[in-house]
């Protein structure tokens, strides 16, 4: 049995990769560790963010561990909001974020934007990343009920939003799951029995 802390404070997160998981692993929480402090997000990209976040719980409490950090990258805002993506507008009003960049967007043709993912891992002392992508365009307008964060002015491909996917097809095909994808296969890869 190998156990990974999923450093996150988000239950929901911890929940659904517990599920895709072989009982090889057994995940543990920050909380199980005695971490209840804030973790480091200081730097200007995703993937320094989750790299410092899973290099403090790995140092701190050696431990391996892997962290995650998100973001929508918006090509014409050269890659912003990025990793100020939660608190864009002030604070963590998802309303108040889409109406900044939809402002910010008004009169831009380019609106080729990603939402990405970034999994640090640290195990055995080496670090490994995992990166999930899907790219789309910024809306004129929001769109769509479900999701959350940015999810109703992301437009995908087939002209639908984020936010008209059901969380079950979303979860197939999301940021989120792609890197998790890439973790896990990883893991069962080189660290099952
Ligand atoms: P986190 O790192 O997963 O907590 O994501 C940080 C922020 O990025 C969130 O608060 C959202 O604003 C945005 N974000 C990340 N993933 C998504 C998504 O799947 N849909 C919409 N917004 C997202």
């Amino acid at each position: 049995m190998i156990e990974l802390v999923f450093a996150t404070n988000n239950i929901n997160k911890i929940r659904e990769i517990e599920l895709l998981l072989p009982s090889f692993f057994k995940i543990k929480r920050l909380e199980d560790i005695g971490c209840t402090e804030e973790l480091p997000e200081t730097h200007e990209t995703i993937e320094e963010n989750s790299l410092e976040k899973a290099e403090f719980v790995a140092q701190k409490y050696n431990v391996n561990c892997f962290a995650e950090d998100s973001g929508l990258e918006i090509d014409a805002l050269n890659g912003n909001p990025g990793v100020h993506s939660a608190h864009y507008a002030g604070d963590r009003n998802a309303d108040k974020n889409m109406d900044k960049v939809l402002q910010e967007m008004e009169n831009n043709d380019d609106r080729n934007a990603n939402f990405k993912t970034v999994i640090t891992l640290i195990i055995d002392k080496v670090q490994y990343q995992f990166v999930g992508t899907i790219n789309g365009k910024i809306g004129k307008e929001k769109k769509g009920l479900y999701g959350f964060g940015y999810d109703p002015i992301f437009v995908l491909e087939d002209g639908r939003t984020m936010a008209e996917l059901m969380l079950e097809e979303k979860s197939k095909i999301s940021h989120r799951a792609k890197a998790t994808q890439q973790l896990i296969q990883f893991l069962k890869e080189n660290y099952s029995a």
